[in-house]
């Protein structure tokens, strides 16, 4: 019988996903899949992107998991219709930037920093039309090679690009910074420096307890007492 979730980004990104799944869900089994050798993600085309996603997707299938969660927001905003397309019988929850939820709780002017790939998607253009009330700011700022930095653990990159994109927006008023990467709260610290009167925003709770409620409504919970295990696959450049 399937009984574990699958998760997957391209690194390690997702793992601030599967640590809020975690928490709310801690007797179930896990697949985290990081896919390194494909980061980032966020400047592949969309074509490029969907074929590697799609071989991500299938290992976790051939492994038997009865949910997939994807734990990155470009993989998300760009491939997630095409994959409940394509595979009809999987259960799917993904991860988009919380633009949502910036503009439920009235923040007045909010940064939506993710990749260059989810900046630029239809999706994240549709979730500010959808949520922006009109005395609402919200801009949108792709952070090139931000998330490839972070994944790489490159300290002297992390802190030039974030001078290079953030600088100018440090005294400029904003209430909320939605981190629209999954790989962007393992620098919450960092990001804090420039945004000290703001609050950080990530969806990851809200991708937990959507899991939930899929795997409860779908009869899927498991009913083990006792704690779940994490299998990691890494895929690793050549
Ligand atoms: N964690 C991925 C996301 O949420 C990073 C994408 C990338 O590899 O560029 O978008």
């Amino acid at each position: 019988m399937n009984n574990k979730i699958g998760v997957f980004d391209s690194g390690k990104g997702g793992l601030t996903t599967l640590k809020e799944i975690k928490k709310i869900l801690p007797n179930e089994d896990y697949i985290y899949y990081a896919d390194s050798k494909n980061n980032p993600y966020g400047n592949k085309t969309d074509e490029a992107l969907y074929n590697i996603v799609k071989e991500v997707v299938d290992k976790l299938i051939s492994k038997e998991v009865k949910l997939i969660v994807i734990a990155c927001n470009t993989a998300t905003t760009k491939c997630i219709e095409k994959l409940r397309q394509d595979y009809p019988n999987m259960l799917f929850v993904g991860t988009e930037p919380a633009i949502k939820v910036a503009c439920d709780n009235n923040y007045k002017n909010t940064l939506v920093l993710a990749t260059p790939g989810t900046i630029g998607s239809e999706r994240t253009h549709e979730l500010v039309k959808k949520n922006k009330k009109d005395e609402q700011n919200i801009i949108l700022l792709p952070c090139e090679g931000l998330a490839e930095a972070i994944e790489n653990s490159d300290e002297v990159k992390i802190n030039k690009l974030l001078d290079k994109y953030l600088k100018e927006y440090e005294n400029k008023n904003i209430d909320s910074v939605v981190l629209g990467c999954t790989h962007y709260p393992i620098i919450s610290d960092k990001l804090k420096v420039y945004f000290r009167n703001s609050d950080l925003i990530d969806g990851n709770i809200g991708v937990a307890n959507r899991v939930k409620y899929i795997l409860e409504t779908n009869n899927l919970l498991t009913d083990k007492k006792e704690n779940g295990t994490i299998e990691f696959i890494i895929s690793k450049k050549d």
